[in-house]
């Protein structure tokens, strides 16, 4: 009998770093199943550069990023050049995480072939279905055809039973980003700013939602607060999107305390959150890592489908308003007993045996036998 195929697509950043300890799970088990790691290739070298922290490289890559490209057209040239794929690797089940284009596609060619579909980080939801965009259409689209709902928190898991997903068919997990931030957590021993004795704060953003008026914002609110704190130094982790790069060079660009770089790879950023004492950031994965290490994080966002760090304490949700910004940032950074309330909140987002949880799942789905001691610490 020829083993059953898992095809593991990814396509950019998150997805790499979300779904790689989901490969090197179901891999332990390659005696049962045959695990292909296929990337669309929607990122490029953000994408290698994440999969190389964990030392994997994709078994197919279908190459697709162009720069600039529009929705439409990696949307298309996706779909396309998955279901050759599928043809050829006729997979038993089709894993996607999250809600990028390449999770999308991935699922609606999986759904498209009759593959069933098992979707990591699923449940994830604000009220808005163009904010943020596209991804809350993409989840749900997914979640729509989806056979296997594998959420990470209990909050997630409640928002597809109240949309009447089968309860069967849904599993809490916990988030991968835990499990893949443990691995590396120990795997850099690079340094950031050695000789830099004040505070250092994070800035990331490359949401879609923000391009334009709110990152001139944000990026506004981040010189001022770097002015107002003479110890401070800003280190803006630059997405590689063209677009995102131009406007944080024209507002931050020229200040000797603020540095734009490179997106560092994975274990160094790790290093570079654990190394902050405040990050401001507009991304899904750097608020559920941030609290792992007990870092406050100010979410540059009108709206997140991640409640459970407001709750927990460990972020707030300040939105894009330049003045709002300063303000919240300001009262962090002068008061350290509100600063250590947020720092000392505990993460809400797993216990890093997120993939053991999905490797049960999926391989029980495929009616193979596997442990279930790893799944529970
Ligand atoms: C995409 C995802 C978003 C996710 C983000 C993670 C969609 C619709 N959006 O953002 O959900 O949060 O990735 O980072 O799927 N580029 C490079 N090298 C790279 C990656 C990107 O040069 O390794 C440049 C290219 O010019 C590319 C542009 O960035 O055209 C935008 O990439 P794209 O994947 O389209 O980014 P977003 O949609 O903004
Ligand atoms: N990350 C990284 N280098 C960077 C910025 C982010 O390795 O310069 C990691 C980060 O730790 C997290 C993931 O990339 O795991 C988040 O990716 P991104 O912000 O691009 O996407 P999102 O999570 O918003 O979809």
């Amino acid at each position: 009998m020829p083993k059953p195929v898992i095809v593991c697509v990814v396509g950019t950043r998150p997805e790499a770093i979300k779904v790689a300890p989901v490969v090197l799970e179901l891999r332990k088990f390659a005696d049962q199943i045959d695990t292909v790691l296929l990337s669309t290739g929607q990122h490029r070298e953000m994408l290698d550069q994440a999969l190389a922290a964990f030392n994997l490289r994709p078994d197919e890559d279908l190459a697709l990023m162009r720069h600039g490209q529009s929705l439409v057209d990696l949307t298309s040239r996706a779909l396309q050049d998955l279901d050759k794929a599928f043809e050829r690797l006729k997979p038993a089940y089709v894993v996607v995480q999250g809600d990028t284009t390449s999770t999308f596609t991935g699922s609606l060619a999986a759904f498209y072939r009759s593959t069933p579909i098992a979707h990591v980080e699923a449940g994830l939801r604000t009220d808005t279905i163009d904010n943020p965009f596209p991804e809350e259409f993409n989840r749900r689209a997914t979640g729509l055809i989806a056979s296997l709902h594998l959420a990470p928190t209990a909050w997630a898991a409640d928002n597809l039973l109240k949309e009447g997903k089968d309860p069967k068919t849904v599993m809490v997990t916990g988030n991968t980003g835990i499990d893949a931030v443990q691995y590396v957590a120990a795997s850099s021993d690079e340094a950031w700013l050695p000789d830099h004795r004040g505070r250092v704060l994070l800035l990331t953003t490359h949401r879609r939602e923000n391009w334009g008026d709110p990152q001139r914002r944000i990026a506004s609110a981040c010189r001022r607060i770097v002015d107002k704190y003479p110890d401070t130094v800003l280190v803006v982790a630059q997405h590689r999107n063209p677009q995102v790069r131009l406007l944080l060079h024209e507002v931050l660009g020229d200040h000797p305390r603020v540095k734009l770089i490179e997106p560092p790879e994975y274990a160094h950023f790790v290093k570079l959150m654990q190394r902050c004492s405040l990050i401001l950031s507009d991304s899904g994965g750097v608020q559920e890592e941030a609290p792992a290490f007990g870092i406050p994080v100010l979410v540059l966002r009108e709206t997140t489908e991640r409640p459970e760090g407001l709750t927990a304490g460990t972020a707030k949700l300040v939105g894009t308003d330049e003045d709002a910004i300063f303000r919240t940032a300001c009262e962090l950074l002068d008061n350290p007993t509100a600063h250590a309330a947020m720092s000392k909140a505990v993460s809400p987002y797993g216990d890093g045996r997120a993939s053991a949880r999905i490797r049960f799942a999926l391989m029980n789905a495929l009616h193979l036998e596997s442990p279930t001691e790893t799944m529970w610490v």
